[in-house]
């Protein structure tokens, strides 16, 4: 981990980020299913942050240290003491040996920092990159490969006049954290209104939402469909056919797109009115010998009857961002605070269902480390009662996910007014982990919670 000067757009001067060795966003790691890596985060970082730090939030404040990393596999089945825990971050000039098994099914996966109360800092800085877990059931797929296999990583930035990146403070003295971050500018891998000279032929794209707050709402200017052909954790049953694809912050999708019926012509990959990207697709007509097969994967689905519990988790908290007495109120998962005791301890190889109801305005994409999960429906129910009573009242029937959701997933879009649940097995690793909301400004102010998988005691 490093400060580097990096140029985002050819009219502006180098911007100050921070990566890995020499890249922001970090180089793409390509791992094989079944072959381990050991990775050394080394923190060579300077000793003074460069973006507001929030003294009065729970874990940094006076005595910690400015600049503190730990970094996180996200995604990744990974021992607790190599997953990045949020207190075990570590100071410039020191580094951490973190064991990765890459004992799971292919997946895009990411990796980025995780420290304590300054995550939505250290990320908006730079500190995250991809992690592209490969196997052997998707290699021989034929999918797009190579140069026509290409990372997306996508988040939005604010910049100042003189090209430094800009990171808004609430106004309040002594306590700058915003509920939320919206930049004025989508960035993809880092850069500014990039242009990609492509082929009239399929692509295969890993995109990754690593905004702090923005939801995405990908399409394409020539109207055209694509496909998706897997989530966070892997591929999908069968490709999904999209227009548009919403990706929360923290979610990742791995699509197709085809160019060649716009051969000679330019297409502008968007986010709402936001252009992100310019696809130049080449006239000269070329063969395209990659698939998009019919059927990628046999998702077996997690039965409700196998579950040994389900859990009511509230979201709640956070206070009106329109009225300044309110604003800086913490988030928090079911009502507990960071440092509470721990109260989601599902045992190891058993399956749970989590209940988590939004009584929030926001949708809160909700992450767990270490496993992976399926999603079984959305509800709406009387937010009043609920808070009032604490009586689920449904208004309506459950909502099935969407089609491109239904594969494995490991972090989910809790809308507001929702109840969303999803269904899990705790296979992997015994020990210690968190579970979080993915927009980071919520993630540092409380919306995180410890929880601990145990292993199986015997009578
Ligand atoms: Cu990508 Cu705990 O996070
Ligand atoms: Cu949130």
């Amino acid at each position: 981990m490093r400060e580097m000067e990096r140029r985002i757009h050819p009219s502006l001067p180098p911007t100050r980020t921070w990566g890995f060795g020499a890249t922001s966003p970090g180089p793409t790691i390509e791992a094989k299913r079944g072959q381990p890596i050991f990775v050394e985060w080394m923190n060579e970082l300077p000793t003074e942050h460069f973006l507001p730090i929030d003294r009065s939030i729970h874990g940094a404040g006076p005595g910690t240290p400015e600049v503190r990393t730990i970094i996180h596999l996200h995604g990744g089945r990974v021992p607790p003491e190599s997953d990045g825990y949020p207190e075990n971050w570590y100071t410039p000039g020191k580094s951490l040996l973190s064991f990765y098994p890459n004992r799971q099914p292919a997946a895009t996966l990411w990796y980025h920092d995780h420290a304590m109360a300054i995550t939505r800092l250290n990320m908006f800085a730079g500190l995250l990159g991809l992690y592209i877990l490969r196997d052997e059931i998707e290699d021989a797929l034929n999918l797009p490969k190579r140069k026509y296999e290409i990372p997306l990583i996508l988040y939005d930035r604010s910049f100042r006049e003189d090209g430094q990146l800009y990171y808004p403070v609430s106004g309040i003295p002594g306590r700058p954290w915003v509920p939320e971050f919206f930049g004025d500018a989508i960035l993809a891998n880092g850069t500014l209104f990039p242009f990609f000279d492509t082929e009239p032929r399929k692509y295969r794209f890993r995109l990754l939402n690593a905004s702090n707050s923005r939801f995405l709402y990908l399409s394409l200017s020539s109207r055209q469909s694509f496909w998706q052909i897997g989530s966070d954790q892997g591929l999908l049953q069968t490709p999904v056919e999209l227009k548009m694809l919403t990706l929360a912050p923290g979610e990742r999708a791995d699509v197709i797109i085809d160019f060649k019926a716009q051969s000679g012509q330019s297409v502008l990959l968007k986010s709402d009115t936001y252009t992100i990207l310019q696809f130049r697709v080449s006239n000269v007509p070329c063969v395209d010998g990659s698939a998009k097969p019919e059927r990628l994967q046999t998702i077996p689905r997690i039965l409700t009857a196998d579950a040994v519990r389900t859990r009511l988790l509230t979201l709640e908290g956070g206070g009106d961002p329109d009225d300044p007495t309110t604003k800086t109120q913490p988030m928090l998962l079911n009502g507990a605070h960071w440092s509470d005791p721990v109260t989601e301890n599902p045992a190891l190889d058993t399956v749970e269902i989590w209940s988590l109801i939004n009584v929030t305005e926001d949708a809160h994409p909700i992450h767990l480390h270490m496993v992976r999960f399926q999603i079984l429906d959305r509800r709406p129910f009387d937010v009043f009662t609920y808070l009032n009573e604490r009586v689920l009242r449904y208004t309506a029937d459950a909502i099935a996910p969407d089609a491109n959701e239904t594969g494995w997933k490991d972090t989910v879009r809790a809308d507001p007014g929702m109840v969303t649940r999803i269904i899990i097995r705790f296979e992997g690793f015994a020990g210690r982990y968190v579970w979080h909301c993915h927009v980071l400004e919520h993630e540092d102010y409380e919306m995180m919670r410890p929880y601990e998988v145990v292993a199986f005691q015997g009578p």
